[in-house]
């Protein structure tokens, strides 16, 4: 049972422009053409702070054409955030704020021995790996840099904690990195 974060980033290390656009993105490749089916068929439950929940449902409808529904995810979810946000009909979808730790242990209980998926963005998946709880950093780097936007994980990790484990070219527009965080070396964070 693994905590991952996966995600998709400019060669420049932005999940999204400034404004969360994804627009950059999908010229890159197909969905159901990358290491996502397999990766998503290992996950018990997930979580994501209100930029990306918000992304969702202002993009339910492009979401429901492609996935034939406007919440794409059976699993159950947590949400981060300080605010009241609307629901998603039929999303299992649980509100949470505050320390990642004790919301962690429920998304790991309700995951049954599958992986838990930080789905984003950078600053909550960077919450996870300052509680020691992020076990591996998996990511598609397009072939496009944004200059700014939303950052892919904005910590500081310096060399060894981080542990190349494969590299795949998915297309011309699309590489593959996954990497290990060794916990044993955290205590190397600066
Ligand atoms: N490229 C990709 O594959 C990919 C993957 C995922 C996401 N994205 C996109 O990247 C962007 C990410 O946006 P973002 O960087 O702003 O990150 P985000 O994590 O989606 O949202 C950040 C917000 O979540 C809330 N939050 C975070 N941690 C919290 C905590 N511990 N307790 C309570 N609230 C907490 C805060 O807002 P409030 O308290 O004000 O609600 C915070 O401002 C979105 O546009 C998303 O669609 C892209």
């Amino acid at each position: 049972m693994k905590t991952q974060y996966y995600t998709a980033t400019s060669l420049d290390g932005f999940i999204a422009t400034e404004d969360d656009s994804l627009d950059w993105l999908f010229p890159l490749g197909d969905l159901n053409n990358s290491s996502y089916p397999a990766f998503i068929s290992e996950i018990g439950s997930l979580a994501m702070g209100s930029a990306t929940y918000e992304w969702m449902l202002r993009n339910a409808s492009k979401i429901a054409e492609e996935a034939g529904s406007p919440w794409p995810y059976a699993q159950p979810a947590w949400v981060f955030s300080s605010r009241m946000l609307p629901r998603v009909d039929g999303a299992d979808v649980r509100f949470v704020s505050g320390d990642v730790s004790p919301v962690h242990a429920k998304m790991r209980a309700a995951a049954d021995g599958k992986n838990i998926w930080i789905v984003g963005g950078g600053e909550l998946a960077g919450q996870f790996y300052d509680a020691g709880l992020l076990d591996e950093l998996i990511v598609q780097i397009g072939s496009v840099t944004l200059g700014k936007g939303k950052p892919l994980f904005p910590r500081r990790v310096l060399s060894p904690i981080l542990r190349l484990v494969s590299v795949r070219q998915m297309s011309a527009g699309m590489a593959e990195a996954r990497y290990e965080i060794h916990k044993g070396d955290l205590g190397e964070t600066a």
